[in-house]
């Protein structure tokens, strides 16, 4: 290979990733026993960082796994990481597994975490899925009850992607009891009667940096949002559906199970909320 690699973190160094190497044992590897993040970063400049390091205390909180740095300490790694790679808008992912052990469910003791950064472009959406908005297929959600925590255990996901990626959609929303989740990488977020409406924080989904921030530029905006659960019949019913994350931003759903939705194309409640969104983001 004579290709420079991208530079990556493992364990306290910055390493090409061919040398990037962790055992077999590794609980990341034999039990998907770790946690993670996603960062956006504009032009070398982190999106929302103390969100995502809070939750990702959080998950780490929630899986009894002790922090193995402070939030400066890893505002000080993903700036060296960030600055180490050629190109200006990355997408960082992290991950910190409970390190490697002799196989046994229980928590070994005395075993350092395992700590992984990488850097990859961000690929935010293209223009032409923001202008005519995407697909997406719907499912019931089958995960466990801990979607609150952001795990690497994430069978249950990658299985509803695939969904979505079968029928040549981007994501699969789901639904829970008949109440709307999230989609298998993403938030959902619905326009109703002007209204954006999107189902609260609980241990069911993921609490979104992106949703969030959505939340908080579209109240600034003056555009009025109701968090509540909201029933399946209710979200097809939606005037607008919307997905967000860190790399998806917010991007409109056009196309339900093969079907087109809200008109087959995006609303005017999510062009404001785009150009909102687009206008805080860090440049
Ligand atoms: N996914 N829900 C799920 C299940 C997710 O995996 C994600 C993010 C989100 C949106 O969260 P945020 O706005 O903080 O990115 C919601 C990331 C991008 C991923 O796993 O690649």
């Amino acid at each position: 290979m004579t290709d420079a690699q991208p530079i990556v973190y493992l364990n306290g160094v910055f390493v090409p990733l061919g040398d990037a190497k962790i055992s077999v044992l590794d609980r990341g590897f034999i039990f998907g026993d770790g946690v993670y993040e996603v960062i956006p970063v504009y032009g070398r400049k982190p999106f929302r960082m103390p969100q995502h390091l809070a939750r990702l205390r959080r998950s780490m909180d929630g899986i009894g796994l002790a922090n193995p740095h402070t939030d400066a300490e890893w505002e000080r790694l993903v700036a060296e990481l960030c600055s180490r790679q050629a190109f200006a808008d990355q997408s960082v992912y992290l991950q910190v597994t409970r390190g490697v052990a002799k196989r046994d469910h229980a928590f070994p003791t005395g075993v350092a975490p395992t700590v992984f950064m990488m850097s990859n472009p961000l690929a935010v959406p293209t223009r032409e899925q923001v202008e005519r908005g995407v697909a997406v297929v719907t499912a019931e959600d089958n995960r466990w009850r801990r979607c609150d925590l952001k795990t690497t255990s994430l069978l249950g996901n990658v299985l509803m992607r695939q969904l979505a990626a079968e029928a040549g959609a981007v994501e699969t929303v789901m639904f829970r009891d008949g109440f709307l989740t999230e989609a298998s990488a993403s938030n959902v977020l619905l326009a109703i009667g002007g209204t954006i409406v999107a189902p609260p924080t609980d241990n069911l989904i993921l609490p979104g940096i992106t949703y969030d921030a959505a939340v908080e530029f579209a109240r600034d905006a003056g555009l009025p949002v109701t968090i509540r659960p909201v029933r399946r019949e209710e979200a097809l019913a939606a005037d607008e559906m919307w997905l967000s994350s860190s790399t998806k931003e917010v991007l409109a759903v056009t196309t339900v199970d093969g079907r087109p939705f809200g008109g087959g194309k995006p609303g005017p409640v999510f062009r404001r909320m785009w150009e909102v969104f687009q206008a805080r983001k860090p440049r």
